[in-house]
């Protein structure tokens, strides 16, 4: 049995995947050592068998025990210890949830469904280091894979709609502690049917105007608000979120030297945990939309086709349908003004399991067989 590491399990997106971990009986198949950050010697979780005392992070010799180490400790546990392991000499399998290392030569981004032979054939070459991708990123890959596979996609534009989840767990606390805010600024106001709702609207607009909601992690409003930046800027204009889209597919594709440009506009809203994204599609030929839904539909057995009705779409293309699951909806596919071989398509996806904690329980099931 592989001797596997744990590091930042206690997180949001540790404990998704803890969970997929557990449902998915993937704790069988190894020998699973817990590590922490703050809380050495500390007993640890019984999700393994008995329950042992944590092991400290840091501890490079501790951590070289290990055949392969899952971090979802974040970027800067990554920056701090990484080299150093491997410096120690250890060879072992590196599996994270953080971009730190996304773009480097000797890492592969993970998102099997798409990228297995890219995976396989590295695995053959001796790459130890996989990386899940961005969120976004691996959402639009799993609901367009099909086009991709067949490379029918000349561009595609996304334009996001980001949950507070991509942001942090704090950011999720926060976005409900503003509606509740907001809500408590006009309760009394809302109880009384002859209120007009434009006094209601102004008391709202006015709290939200001098930032009188909480904001410690946003900064800004976001519920009954929206956020059109996400991330750090980049010289080029757009945001690190809107960078990643092309780099980061296209390293996941294997189509790096020749890209394809994926490029949009990336916006924070007011949903809990799934992302949605707008896709302004140019294809390389002119497919009817019947072909293009079969095509999508065939590629994996998480995505579905959502016709493109109006009650189907209100019901099943939202994220309060896909909370929590790992179906990759897609929908609102037509053809666009702009020409026969421009379309659109709409879809949603769970920002923890797909988006982050999926790919790298599904990469250890790859290398330990
Ligand atoms: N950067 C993403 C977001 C989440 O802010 O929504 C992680 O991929």
């Amino acid at each position: 049995m592989k001797k596997v590491g744990l590091v930042g399990w206690r997180g949001m997106v540790g404990s998704v995947l803890l969970e997929r971990m557990q449902q998915e009986n993937d704790f069988a198949l190894i020998d699973t050592t817990f590590f922490t950050t703050s809380q050495t010697g500390q007993l640890g979780p019984n999700l393994a068998g008995d329950a042992k005392p944590l092991l400290n992070a840091s501890d490079i010799g501790e951590l070289a025990k290990m055949d392969i180490i899952i971090t979802c400790q974040g970027g800067d546990y990554t920056n701090a210890v990484y080299p150093a392991l491997r410096e120690s000499g250890w060879d072992g399998y590196w599996i994270d949830a953080a971009s730190a290392l996304r773009m480097s030569d000797d890492s592969i981004i993970v998102l099997d469904p798409v990228n297995k032979d890219v995976i396989k054939q590295g695995l053959d070459q001796g790459v130890k280091t996989f990386v899940g991708g961005n969120c976004t990123v691996s959402l639009m890959l799993l609901a367009l894979g099909g086009l991709f596979e067949q490379d029918l996609i000349e561009w595609v534009s996304p334009m996001t709609y980001q949950a507070a989840s991509g942001a942090g767990a704090r950011n999720m606390k926060e976005l409900i502690a503003q509606m509740g805010a907001i809500y408590a600024s006009v309760a009394q106001q809302l109880d009384n049917p002859s209120s007009a709702i434009l006094e209601i609207d102004k008391i709202v607009s006015e709290k939200m105007a001098v930032n009188d909601l909480p904001h410690d992690q946003f900064g800004v409003p976001l519920a009954g608000s929206l956020i059109p930046w996400i991330d750090v800027p980049m010289p080029s204009g757009q945001s690190k979120e809107e960078w990643k889209a092309q780099v980061e597919a296209n390293k996941i594709l294997g189509s790096s030297k020749q890209p394809v440009p994926i490029d949009g506009l990336c916006v924070r809203i007011g949903a809990m945990r799934c992302h949605s994204q707008a896709m302004t599609i140019k294809l390389r030929e002119d497919i009817s939309v019947e072909r293009i839904e079969e095509i999508l539909a065939s590629h994996n057995e998480w995505v579905k086709v959502i016709p493109n009705e109006r009650e189907i779409s209100a019901t099943d293309l939202t994220p309060v349908k896909v909370t929590g699951t790992l179906n990759i909806p897609v929908g609102r596919i037509r053809k666009l003004a702009m020409g026969a071989k421009y379309i659109s398509a709409f879809t949603v996806g769970d920002q923890l399991l797909w988006g982050a904690a999926e790919p790298l329980r599904r990469m250890l099931r790859i290398i330990v067989g």
